[in-house]
């Protein structure tokens, strides 16, 4: 047997998949984004010049595509929001801002444990040119509202923290790298201490209690902002109040890629476990300009990782209002010699929306067992008899009732 790669799933009934992608294309047109789609394949230099070289999506968790000879550096996307900026650049969009939408698969070359996958899905939701701070509160209600009053979810927690302007952050690096190089700092771990070296924010991402501990004492970056972004950030957080969004600062949020600026945030459930956050986004007021375009816009954006909000949803969705089954008929020609009679029945009925299965192979028993199992409302038998009088015999499989009825009024009566 050929396993699925590791890392891969497969899906086997999508009804509550398609249920949140349903849900969520309705919920973004009421805030008037429009859906969009790109290719699953970017040059691995979208990524490298958007999330940052030393990311660990960047260093360790590419897929690379092996071009061969034609030596094209191509990847699948890790992410869709370089790739909506790209695309934005790239299609000349002058509507501004923005406002759009896609969801589609993604690749991460992680090691997989519960809710973290190599192949995963994201809705990713971004507005490219807005400089507006109200924008952010809007994007988040946009997204809490959506989990708690269309998915009715409850246990969970929106995190947020505001990583300042990049003159900001340059100052700060500055404050933190004395911190970490100093002696409150001597205990952290390995690799905390590289991080300092190479992506110096990143180190309030690990794990290990002992650097969390002292990470507590560290200065943080909210404490040191500019004056304009401390009044933005007060803004957010006013706003957010108004909105009625419950919100909890965290300190040590700083997210795993490069592009944020400002605010950032992430809503987090202890139903996860380890990988707790179930969508992620923040402000990228420069990556037009580092991707390419010659005037930079303002952006923020998020994705929500299905997989993740699946598993929160499992445990919850006899509350949601999920498609019911259509009713269905099944067709049970007696022999060959009523398959021709079975394929024209259904085709007609199927004409007029009916959903209609045949069952051509095993005992008459057998086939009414199957059927029953399949939930059939009606099973339409066809045999020598009905066949030379043009008729079929249709038993009710809830009140046993049954009933010869000619051929050309089946769909009538079915549809009564
Ligand atoms: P991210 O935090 O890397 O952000 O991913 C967003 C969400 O995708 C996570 O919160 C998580 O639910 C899900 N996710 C990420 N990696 C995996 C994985 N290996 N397996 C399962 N689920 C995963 C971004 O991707 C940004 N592009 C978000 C954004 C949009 N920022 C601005 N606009």
């Amino acid at each position: 047997m050929i396993s699925r790669v590791k890392g891969t799933q497969d899906f086997l009934d999508l009804t509550l998949f398609n249920f949140v992608i349903n849900q969520i294309k309705k919920h973004l047109a009421t805030y008037h984004f429009t859906e969009i789609a790109t290719p699953i394949i970017e040059p691995v230099d979208l990524f490298k010049r958007s999330l940052g070289i030393y990311t660990d999506v960047v260093t360790k968790e590419m897929f690379l595509i092996d071009t061969g000879e034609r030596k094209e550096k191509i990847c699948l996307r890790p992410e869709a929001t370089a790739s909506t900026v790209r695309a934005f650049i790239e299609n000349n969009i002058q509507q501004i801002p923005w406002k759009v939408f896609s969801h589609g698969p993604m690749f991460r070359y992680e090691r997989p444990q519960k809710g973290r996958y190599r192949q995963f899905h994201q809705i990713t939701i971004e507005i490219i040119g807005s400089r507006a701070m109200a924008q952010d509160s809007q994007l988040i209600k946009m997204i809490d509202r959506f989990f708690h009053e269309i998915l009715q979810l409850n246990n969970y927690a929106l995190h947020i923290n505001f990583l300042g302007c990049f003159d900001d952050r340059k100052v700060y690096r500055e404050l933190l790298k004395d911190f970490l190089e100093g002696p409150k700092a001597a205990g952290i771990c390995d690799r905390c201490k590289e991080r300092t070296q190479r992506n110096i924010m990143r180190t309030f991402d690990c794990k290990n209690p002992q650097c969390q501990s002292i990470y507590r004492n560290a200065p943080f970056i909210a404490d040191n902002l500019c004056k304009a972004c401390d009044q933005e950030w007060q803004h957010v957080q006013n706003d957010l109040a108004l909105l009625a969004v419950s919100h909890a600062y965290n300190p040590t949020l700083v997210r795993g890629l490069d592009y944020y600026n400002k605010t950032v945030f992430e809503f987090v459930s202890p139903q996860l476990g380890a990988q707790d956050a179930f969508c992620g986004g923040g402000r990228y007021d420069q990556l037009v300009g580092q991707l390419g375009a010659k005037e930079d816009q303002p952006s923020i954006g998020a994705a929500i990782g299905i997989e993740r909000l699946l598993l929160l949803l499992e445990q919850c969705k006899d509350k949601l209002p999920l498609p019911t089954l259509p009713s269905l008929q099944v067709i049970i020609p007696m022999s060959d010699a009523q398959y021709s009679l079975a394929l024209l029945l259904a085709d007609t009925l199927q004409a007029y929306d009916l959903v209609v299965d045949i069952l051509f192979e095993g005992s008459l028993k057998s086939r009414m067992r199957k059927a029953n199992k399949m939930g059939a409302t009606y099973v339409l038998i066809l045999g020598q008899e009905e066949q030379e009088a043009k008729e079929v015999t249709v038993k009710h499989m809830v009140t046993g009732e049954e009933k010869r009825i000619a051929q050309v009024n089946v769909v009538d009566y079915l549809k009564k």
